[in-house]
């Protein structure tokens, strides 16, 4: 029986578009999976997305649609790129799933049946637009909500609460005394800011808005979008469902791997459900650091700044797999810049891995016609070349058990810089100018070719797409490069005979392409920018003194149509519109000329202040003003009001 893998990303949530900021985990899982997979072992690679939440319902709102609706165009962009990246999960779970919704309502009522849930009270300081409780100490300098700096106000709400308490000296333990937690050395700063302090009561179901899981026993109440998401890890595998049945072959999960930002959850939360349930406990959890990009975390805010797309369409989805792959070291964060990518680009794969393929497959085609000869010479320096490529294997082999990419890529490329070595100190140009040299040569040229199906099948996992290529070009068959048979020399057919292809990976050049993507890059950010609400930008908007009922009824907002509209001659910025105000008609002069044409207006309805005082603009009188709204980009645009509304309608 093959050994089983189990291994999950978090899930996403579909709130905005994917970046590369989530093709970190996914591509590390992928390469994992695939890694395993090349060891024989059966594995489930689960990745999906979390779609409840107060957030998405929001989104829903905003753009008009409901949050399944939303959510689904999402999901689809999500998908659309694991299928660029070419990420071979195995399973996608949706928390929309109606399986993963019944079964979360089982997890739920099992944890309350067995007392671990609580129907309490969460009272404390209530931040309305925002939706959230804070204690005192989470407040901000002003004693207002941390997210909005708006004034909060004390209020109750009836809630379920889930017993930590029980937990605290099991959780301790296992990151502290167990090999869970990679690095471990997060471990100390969980155990002091959270379990030290008294492991508080967590909050598990929510009144205040309805796009969750609904509380099966108890009308009004949704669970707490972390208990339906954790709880994805096994419902996916068929735990308290039929939709799936692999529960018992795959759990424990082998890894689960996450950012930093999301590691509490994963590390005290999640074993803490596991063990009010009495399930076995995952193996490890795997803590990845941010990919920032000018040192911010990158996020929808950065308008997605660099884009998997765009950089796959230039570079190739290998590269840019590779790139993000050898750049983040586990536990710490790793900074993404064009020019450092690159330049690893054309390092690594165009002259480090590219230029030995390419060189070693022109060598035996130029001096064999292709199919090398078997008559060989061999020489000490051969052995010494064979013992690092496979001392690569072993060290490779050890880190990607203990989940180090990088690490295991940067032991790839020590077997490809010796094997470039190697041609420098072999000379096999000056080899095929004498014929006595021959069978030397053929030797030289058979050792690369073999150390290239090495390197090349340990690439595989992380560049799935070029690898099968190189194998093409190398005349390696798919038995040449199973898993078994990377621990030894001597693989490929004696008489083996390499195929001439194409490049693998073209050199970039850089200034031209710096240049390119900064632009595409600015471009993307003001976008991003203009597309954000103040609030999103973290703008604080000051409201005008108050003013009463009263005061807001002394203005006369009437519905009015354009029935005509001319440029103001003089002005850039004026035009002049007559409207029909179900009054007798009037003429009111408005600075929108830079962002409307004339025919833009005509026949649309808007909202007219109709008892302005009259006056005079550029000397054409106006009397009245129409009403428009800023838009982020300093523009403007006007309100337009519903056709279905009569002409004269009183607006309040
Ligand atoms: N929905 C939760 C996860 C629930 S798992 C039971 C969530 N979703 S998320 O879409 O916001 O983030 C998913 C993962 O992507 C997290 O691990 C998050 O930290 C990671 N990343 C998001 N931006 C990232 C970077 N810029 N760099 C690296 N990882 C990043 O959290």
């Amino acid at each position: 029986m093959p050994e089983k893998f189990y291994i999950t990303t978090p899930i996403y949530y579909p709130s905005g578009n994917p970046h590369i900021g989530h093709c970190y985990t996914t591509v590390a899982c992928d390469s994992i999976a695939r890694f395993k997979r090349m060891q024989g072992c059966d594995v489930m690679f689960l990745t999906g997305t979390d779609e409840h939440g107060l957030k998405i319902e929001q989104k829903a709102a905003e753009k008009g649609v409901t949050p399944k609706e939303f959510v689904d165009e999402v999901v689809e962009k999500f998908k659309s790129l694991w299928k660029y990246m070419n990420i071979s999960y195995d399973r996608y779970i949706r928390t929309t799933d109606d399986y993963h919704v019944e079964a979360v309502q089982r997890i739920f009522k099992a944890l309350y049946d067995k007392g671990y849930i609580y129907k309490g009270e969460y009272s404390g300081k209530y931040c309305t637009p925002c939706e959230s409780f804070w204690t005192d100490s989470q407040l901000d300098e002003n004693g207002c909500c941390p997210e909005c700096h708006r004034p909060v106000a004390f209020a109750r709400e009836e809630a379920y609460f889930f017993k930590m308490s029980p937990f605290a000296d099991r959780i301790e333990k296992l990151l502290t005394e167990t090999d869970y937690l990679r690095p471990k050395t997060r471990a100390a700063e969980l155990v002091n800011n959270f379990i030290k302090p008294g492991l508080e009561d967590l909050c598990v179901s929510r009144t205040t808005f309805k796009w969750g899981v609904p509380v099966s026993f108890d009308e009004g109440h949704v669970v707490y979008v972390w208990i339906d998401a954790l709880s994805n890890y096994i419902t996916a595998l068929g735990y308290e469902n039929d939709a799936h049945d692999d529960f018992a072959k795959y759990w424990p999960a082998d890894v689960h791997m996450v950012a930093k930002d999301i590691m509490r959850f994963h590390a005290i939360i999640w074993p803490a459900i596991l063990m009010a349930l009495d399930l076995p406990l995952p193996k490890h959890l795997a803590v990845h650091g941010w990919i920032t990009f000018n040192g911010e975390k990158m996020s929808k805010s950065l308008g997605n700044v660099v884009d998997p797309f765009v950089l796959g369409e230039r570079y190739g989805c290998d590269a840019i797999r590779y790139h993000i792959l050898r750049e983040m070291a586990l536990g710490a964060d790793s900074s993404f810049s064009n020019e450092i990518m690159i330049n690893r680009i054309n390092s690594d794969l165009a002259n480090g891995f590219g230029n030995l393929v390419s060189r070693t497959v022109a060598m035996a085609d130029k001096y064999f016609g292709g199919t090398l000869p078997t008559e060989r010479e061999t020489a000490d320096i051969d052995d010494d070349f064979r013992a690092v490529v496979l001392g690569a294997f072993a060290n490779v082999e050890q880190a990607m058990n203990e989940t180090k990419i990088k690490q295991a890529l940067e032991e790839i490329f020590k077997a490809v810089d010796r094997a470039n070595k190697y041609i420098d100190e072999t000379e096999p140009w000056k080899l095929g100018k004498d014929e006595t040299k021959k069978p030397r040569l053929a030797a030289v040229l058979y050792n690369l070719l073999d150390g290239i199906r090495i390197v090349s099948a340990l690439l595989s996992p992380f560049m799935p797409e070029t690898m099968p290529k190189v194998w093409e070009q190398i005349g390696a068959s798919e038995t040449d490069v199973e898993y078994a048979k990377l621990s030894e020399f001597g693989v490929l057919p004696a008489d083996v005979t390499v195929h001439k292809g194409e490049i693998l990976f073209p050199r970039i050049d850089v200034e031209k392409e710096i240049e390119e993507l900064n632009s595409i890059i600015q471009k993307n950010m003001e976008s991003a920018k203009a597309n954000l609400s103040a609030e999103e930008k973290g703008e604080v908007i000051e409201l005008a003194p108050e003013i009463t009922i009263d005061d807001f009824a002394k203005v006369e907002i009437r519905v009015a149509k354009v029935t005509a509209c001319e440029k103001v001659k003089k002005s850039k910025k004026l035009l002049c519109l007559q409207l029909d105000d179900g009054m007798g008609g009037r003429q009111v002069v408005s600075g929108i000329a830079q962002y409307y044409a004339p025919e833009d207006l005509i026949g649309r309805k808007v909202q007219l202040i109709a008892n302005l005082k009259p006056c005079k603009l550029c000397g054409v009188d106006s009397f009245g003003m129409i009403c428009a709204a800023d838009t982020s980009d300093g523009g403007c645009k006007v309100i337009f009001v519903d056709d279905s509304i009569p002409v004269g309608a009183k607006i309040r």
